[in-house]
């Protein structure tokens, strides 16, 4: 199938890459000409495991290309994806602007039938929204006495990838949803997906778009869970982690999403929560359950300073080691990484902060000031006062501690994302901090 997808951002890119890799011809479509330019070159403009192999091989089979118009996308797919950002507005609510000029944009080109998908993750009755605008915008052959002689389709399928496993995540769907409004849709929607082999959850737009937000708060929901467990694990003597196994085992709970640390971050959970928060209380349920899940992750930051403050007793001039800036492993992004905070935090406070990420330090410099980045871990440590685990590298686990004990001015560890064992450095002499381990 032709298939355009409009926005190569971290979902953009990985969907029409692995749509590439599933049998179709993709165009990949991005404003920003900067960013075409160096697609056009086989360069990936993000890091995200796999996926530049992949990008390569079908550029080469020429069966994935890049543009920044809109107008040869529209004319050469059938199936158009939008997948551009959806930023917060100052309420909390996602900012739909980029989405409303896509959908004016396919308007002004169609020209024969479209089935236009939105990908990104946006209120409910943004299908409709996106319909109507089409609608209004279609050249003025097709609107003849007011009515629509042309026929086109829209329909959600909202993306449920992870960053740092996107592609695995593509491949191996627990499902896909579709929400549509026609057979016609649907039909064609299960032809992209065919090779998947992989459960097709049909509905209509409205219900796909909350299966979406309310998968995303459950998950958040989860995360702020055993972060509040963990609270209490610290005050009772109790450990985080066999909590978490234990509760795991039920086949009702599960194990995953049930990691202590230092918050949620990234593109999409703080700021989904956010906007459901938004829209819910617009269509007139005020969800508190939601809200306190915000709270708690908010508060997850703050205790982890706490918890520093009260060993270093002084924080003022101590130099403070940070190992992992990006807000989980195996990707450069930076958006809402609970380091950002943490650092500004402990930067209020005047604290030297030396920190070391193996792919975010690019996208960090962009945001962290009077930071010292480092070439390595070990500079990280030197001469630092303590040492925070920030994001979990799995490279992180194999670290020489002998050697970083002896390059630390003080040695002690604060494990943001409980990756360490503690015996283990307690054995090599650090003092070492967990994330509800019990005091
Ligand atoms: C996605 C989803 O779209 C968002 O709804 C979800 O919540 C998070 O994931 P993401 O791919 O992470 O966003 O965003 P980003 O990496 O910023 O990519 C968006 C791309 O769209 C950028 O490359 C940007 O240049 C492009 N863009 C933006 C356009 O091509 N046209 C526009 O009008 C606006
Ligand atoms: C998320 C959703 O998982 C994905 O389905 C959706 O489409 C986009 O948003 P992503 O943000 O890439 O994906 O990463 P995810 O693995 O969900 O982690 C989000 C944040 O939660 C990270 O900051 C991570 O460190 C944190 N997290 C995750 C925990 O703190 N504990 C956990 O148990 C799991």
């Amino acid at each position: 199938m032709n298939i355009a997808i409009v926005g190569s951002g971290y979902v953009g890119l990985v969907t029409g890459v692995c749509l590439a890799h599933i049998g179709h011809r993709v165009i990949c479509v991005d404003n920003d000409p900067e960013k075409v330019k160096k697609l056009r070159q086989g360069k990936v403009p993000i890091y995200e495991p796999g996926l530049e192999p992949l990008m390569l091989k079908y550029m080469k089979k020429k069966q994935l290309s890049f543009t920044t118009s809109i107008k040869e996308a529209t004319q050469k797919a059938t199936v158009i994806f939008i997948a551009v950002g959806t930023p917060s507005k100052k309420t909390g609510e996602a900012d739909l602007t980029y989405v409303e000029n896509v959908a004016r944009e396919i308007a002004l080109h169609i020209d024969s039938y479209k089935l236009i998908v939105e990908k990104s993750t946006v209120p409910a009755e943004t299908g409709k929204r996106i319909e109507r605008t089409i609608k209004m915008n279609l050249p003025k052959k097709f609107r003849q006495g007011g009515r629509i002689n042309l026929e086109f389709d829209v329909a959600s399928n909202p993306e449920f990838l992870r960053e740092g496993s996107a592609v695995e995540d593509f491949m191996n769907p627990d499902r896909v949803v579709i929400g549509v409004e026609s057979k016609r849709a649907e039909n064609l929607l299960r032809e992209v997906y065919k090779p998947l082999k992989t459960t097709i959850i049909v509905t209509n737009i409205n219900s796909a778009e909350m299966i979406k937000h309310a998968s995303n708060s459950f998950l958040a929901t989860k995360i702020s869970f055993i972060n509040a467990i963990s609270r209490v694990c610290d005050r009772v003597g109790a450990d985080v982690l066999k909590v978490a196994e234990g509760m795991g085992f039920d086949k009702r709970i599960g194990r995953s999403f049930l990691d202590a640390g230092i918050g949620y971050g990234g593109s999409c959970f703080p700021k989904d929560v956010d906007a459901f928060i938004r829209l819910s209380e617009k269509s007139g349920y005020d969800f508190h359950l939601l809200k306190e899940v915000r709270h708690v992750n908010e508060q997850q930051k703050a205790a982890f300073i706490k918890h520093i403050e009260d060993k270093l007793w002084i924080v003022k001039n101590k130099t403070i080691g940070v190992l992992g800036l990006a807000f989980k492993p195996n990707t450069d992004d930076m958006r809402n990484a609970p380091a950002v905070d943490i650092i500004h935090m402990l930067q209020e406070e005047g604290a030297k902060i030396k920190a070391y990420d193996p792919q975010a330090m690019g996208n960090s410099k962009k945001i962290l000031r009077g930071v010292q980045f480092c070439k390595d871990p070990y500079a990280a440590a030197k001469d630092s006062n303590c040492l925070l685990l920030l994001t979990e590298w799995p490279e992180f686990r194999a670290l020489d501690f002998k050697k970083i004990r002896g390059l630390m001015e003080q040695p002690i560890i604060f494990d943001g994302r409980n990756l360490f064992h503690k015996y283990n450095l307690e054995e090599v002499g650090f003092e070492y901090y967990g994330i509800g381990r019990g005091k």
